[in-house]
């Protein structure tokens, strides 16, 4: 009797944590990624818009630390149009032999620089909620792509029963569904060089594809290899198969 009251008592531990890890948040939206699968790349065009939407709007709160300019031509931009991109960046750098820090443009060795000078300022900033660095993002949430999909794309309005805390704003896909960060995306909120429609699912696209090579820029070079290893151990099978038949050929 006891065993079973204890079996009982885990089994409803266990149902409450999964409910709290969940936090109520909504399953994400399912996107087909071009960089998907055992043969997926990153979509080179999407990779691009999707930095000039970081830049122009992601990057007034949230950082990207782990992304220098150089690493911009992996997503196709020349070394020409990434110092270019580096150099419309101002950089605090220092000390130089007078002690003082001092600003100067950005170069290829930079990484994109935080936007706050701290996390205080951050929150200050965010009615206390600090936007997260952006570099890991993608990886670093269940859902990975398309929970940054949805996120961004699944704002509105609160049902009646939801009360809004201060300075929040409703998004199901949010583990309890309030979220410190106010819808970012609206229609044509970039114009983009390229000249494609900027609605708000190609953008959170976009920029979802960014994210993605920036949270796993080696991934096309792990794939690559992944499909060398099999072919080498498809032929290598193989060989030893046809020498084991060799060797054993005469001996029934
Ligand atoms: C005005 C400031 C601001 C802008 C602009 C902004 N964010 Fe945020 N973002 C925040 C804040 C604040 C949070 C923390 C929210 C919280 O914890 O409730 C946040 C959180 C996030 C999170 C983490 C959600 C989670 O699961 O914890 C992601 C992902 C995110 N933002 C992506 C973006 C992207 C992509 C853009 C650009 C399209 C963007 N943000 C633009 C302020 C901003």
């Amino acid at each position: 009797m006891r065993g079973i009251a204890i079996l009982a008592a885990a089994a409803a531990l266990f149902t409450a944590q999964d409910a709290f890890a969940a936090g109520n948040a909504e399953a994400p939206k399912s996107v087909d990624w071009a960089h998907e699968g055992l043969f997926g790349t990153y979509d080179r065009a999407a990779a691009q818009r999707g930095m000039q939407v970081y830049r122009e709007v992601c990057s007034g709160c949230h950082g990207l630390n782990y992304i220098a300019f150089r690493n911009l031509t992996e997503i196709g931009l020349t070394e020409d149009q990434a110092k270019v991109v580096a150099a419309e960046y101002t950089i605090v750098d220092g000390p130089n032999d007078e002690g003082e820090m001092f600003e100067r443009p950005g170069k290829l060795s930079d990484y994109f620089p935080a936007p706050f000078e701290n996390e205080k300022a951050a929150r200050a900033a965010n009615s206390g909620a600090m936007p997260p660095d952006l570099s890991l993002i993608v990886k670093a949430r269940p859902g990975f792509e398309n929970y940054l999909y949805s996120l961004l794309t699944g704002y509105g309005e609160p049902p009646e029963n939801v009360e809004l805390m201060e300075g929040m704003f409703y998004n199901p896909y949010f583990p309890g569904h309030q979220i410190a960060m106010g819808e970012p995306l609206g229609e044509d909120a970039v114009e983009y060089a390229d000249g494609t429609k900027a609605t708000v699912d190609q953008l959170a696209r976009d920029v979802t594809s960014f994210l993605a090579w920036a949270a796993e820029p080696t991934m096309e070079a792990r794939k690559r290899m992944g499909v060398k290893v099999m072919l080498f151990l498809i032929i290598f099978s193989v060989l030893l198969y046809a020498v084991k038949r060799k060797v054993w050929a005469d001996q029934h």
